[in-house]
């Protein structure tokens, strides 16, 4: 999983390189870049900050289908939906506890809120392990928000 998470890191490393102009590669070089440098460049490459979000009642059962396969395959070997950890929290109870844009913003630009947020770098410190970017689009993310809220018993 440590692997993973440095070849991640690493990939988004040369991204980052790879997207500066020439001088800014040049500074770069001179003074390797700070997290918050990374930060800033992020809402470039997955989009910027989500600040709103509309909730529907009932739940939209086609995305709580549909976010449950994406929790299929790209979460669940770190997140189970009981409250126990595993390599990040339990998912149970997380759409009582944050708001819903913190949720969507966790998902899709995790570098930047563990780089600004305090809540998400007190998680960072209880599970010592940084979430890897899934490259989850907004689209992707608003279906698991709705899969998370059926597992939190919304109907
Ligand atoms: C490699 C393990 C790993 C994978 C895969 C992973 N996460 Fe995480 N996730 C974490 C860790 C660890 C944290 C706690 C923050 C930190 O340490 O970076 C976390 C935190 C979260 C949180 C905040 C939970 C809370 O209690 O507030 C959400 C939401 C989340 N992840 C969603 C997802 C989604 C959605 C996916 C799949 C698309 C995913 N994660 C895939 C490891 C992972």
């Amino acid at each position: 999983m440590t692997g993973k998470t440095i070849a991640l890191t690493t990939f988004l490393l040369i991204l980052f390189f790879a997207c500066t102009s020439k001088q800014e590669a040049d500074n770069a070089a001179k003074n390797s870049p700070t997290p918050s440098d990374l930060a800033e460049k992020q809402p470039e490459v997955h989009g910027t900050a989500i600040q709103t979000v509309e909730l529907t009642n009932p739940l939209n059962k086609e995305w709580v289908t549909a976010g449950q396969g994406i929790y299929d395959s790209k979460c669940l070997a770190c997140h189970k939906l009981t409250d126990e950890k595993l390599v990040g929290p339990g998912w149970s109870g997380v759409t009582k506890k944050r708001e819903p844009t913190w949720i969507l913003n966790m998902i899709t630009n995790v570098e930047m809120m563990l780089e600004k947020d305090p809540e998400a770098q007190k998680l960072l410190e209880q599970c010592l392990v940084r979430m890897p970017n899934q490259n989850i689009t907004q689209e992707e993310a608003r279906k698991i928000l709705e899969f998370m809220r059926k597992n939190d018993g919304e109907k």
